[in-house]
């Protein structure tokens, strides 16, 4: 009998565990999937397995309900637990639970990784003489460039590229998937995507919510390392991205990091056109008053961190010369909404009566993340009626109108890992060349201060001027 694969959770009594990995666990559970996996908690509490399972039992009836008694039994006989701190002697534990190939997911703050990804190589266990063994790490990967490849070479310290595993859920989302299919697998869209026919595109991922509770990793992170660096980015990478011309995970990476490597670099003397920062102050947001940043627990009254950011990046190659690439992020904004937005040039000359081109509504198609998962084009069609006159329609289509999708990433990566799929797993060049892209903003951003800008608003002012003339930010309310 093939020995079973085993799955560690490294900070099992975590909140990411609680709320994402052991749900998306479940829910693969009832879709009969990795029905042989082994799940191994690992956590400092002193628990047994019982209370492990207990743990897990609530952890689920709180975020994945309904628990069927089926599933519920099946999913439970497959849960064990051992505790113990990051170090090599303590990880060694784990041994005994593992007979096979196996993944070891990091659901540990990010100041733990380089140690926990060193003690488990101190305890032999990235050796592949049992099976494969992985590693999953979180987002952030590094706080800066210089962070993120001193965090490489402690974790490659003992495993190979081919063992890491490094996720942006962003990746397993069903729309950042969509935007590979869809352009890849119809022949109409390829051949407009590009400086003759597209004027600008508009990456937006905006928030209503304010930090949960997340205040100290927030005020050292901020929207740029929080949102855009990595989440906006792989949304940026795939739409900008050439075709490949085969479905391989070396490939696709190979053609992400081209477009990251053909971003212009920010200057210092024209950052007030190409990135803006705010911060909220007090206003109202979903129905009631809400405090300013400043003003929220653990927040150092003079911080200086941005929980918006906005930036235009262009590309310096045939396909995107002249486009501009905008994309925004933040906290406490108006609206909740997450889209990928191309706007079409208009056509060269106006045929229809009555429809002058300055009031013509332009072309735009929108792959939607957030609230829903859709695919949007406006287009021109001829008004009913007498007369030929044009008007804008919406051709939509719902393609994950099932709630559960908002949480569908976590269930896809997991199989991916277990699979040993890397495709919708970041490359360590790719991390890299996304903190070069964002650096010189970070270091221009350690000093002076974001503009304020009212909670429940669409942020600061200041990110109209990255603006094209004529052009406006999309509204953040669908
Ligand atoms: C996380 C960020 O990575 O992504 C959060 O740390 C953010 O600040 C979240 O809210 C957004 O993800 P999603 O899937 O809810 O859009």
């Amino acid at each position: 009998m093939p020995a079973r694969p085993t799955l560690a959770i490294l900070g099992a009594s975590g909140d990411l565990t609680a709320r994402l990995l052991l749900p998306a666990l479940f829910r693969n559970e009832n879709r009969e999937e990795l029905e042989t996996l082994r799940i191994v908690g690992y956590a400092l509490e002193d628990w047994d397995a019982e209370t492990f399972r207990a743990h897990v039992r609530q952890s689920l009836d709180e975020f994945a309900p309904p628990v069927s008694q089926d599933a519920w039994r099946r999913f439970s006989e497959r849960l064990d637990y051992r505790s113990g701190d990051m170090t090599g002697p303590k990880l060694a534990v784990l041994e005994e639970v593992i007979d096979g190939p196996a993944s070891f997911y990091l659901a540990l703050p990010p100041g733990v990784f380089a140690e926990a990804a060193q003690g488990l190589g101190d305890a032999g266990l990235q050796d592949e003489s049992k099976g494969p063994r992985r590693l999953v790490i979180e987002k952030p990967f590094g706080t800066d460039l210089a962070s993120s490849r001193a965090l490489e070479a402690d974790v490659s310290r003992d495993w190979r590229e081919d063992q890491i595993f490094r996720i942006d859920h962003f990746l397993g989302k069903e729309t950042t998937q969509n935007i590979l299919v869809f352009r890849f697998a119809n022949r109409f869209l390829e051949p407009v995507l590009n400086s003759q026919h597209v004027r600008q595109v508009q990456i937006t991922a905006s928030e209503t919510l304010g930090l949960e509770g997340r205040y100290k990793y927030y005020d050292k992170s901020g929207a740029m390392r929080d949102m855009l660096q990595n989440h906006l980015m792989q949304l940026f990478t795939i739409t900008a991205m050439e075709p490949p011309p085969l479905w391989d995970e070396r490939v696709l990476r190979d053609h992400k990091v081209e477009v990251l490597k053909s971003v212009k670099p920010f200057e210092p003397a024209h950052l007030e056109h190409r990135a803006a920062r705010g911060q909220y102050a007090a206003g109202r947001s979903g129905g009631e008053t809400v405090p300013g940043y400043l003003e929220e627990p653990d927040i150092p009254a003079d911080s200086i961190t941005e929980t918006y950011a906005a930036i235009r990046l262009e590309l310096d190659t045939w396909r995107w010369k002249g486009v501009p690439f905008y994309m925004r992020s933040g906290k406490r904004l108006s609206g909740d909404i997450t889209e990928i937005a191309i706007e079409f040039k208009r056509p060269p000359s106006q045929l229809f009566r009555e429809t002058r081109l300055a009031q013509c509504e332009p072309n735009w198609l929108v792959f939607r993340v957030k609230p829903d998962e859709t695919i949007e084009l406006v287009a021109h069609a001829k008004k009913p009626g007498l007369g030929m006159e044009s008007h804008p329609v919406s051709l939509r289509t719902d393609y994950a109108a099932d709630r559960s999708a908002e949480y569908a990433a976590y269930d896809q990566l997991l199989l991916d890992v277990i699979e040993g799929d890397h495709t919708p797993f970041l490359r360590y060049d790719e991390v890299e060349a996304a903190w070069e892209v964002v650096q010189p903003l970070l270091d221009a951003w350690e000093s002076g201060t974001p503009e304020p800008y009212e909670a429940g608003s669409d942020g600061p002012a200041s990110a109209d001027r990255l603006l094209e003339h004529g052009d406006r930010w999309r509204p953040l309310i669908p």
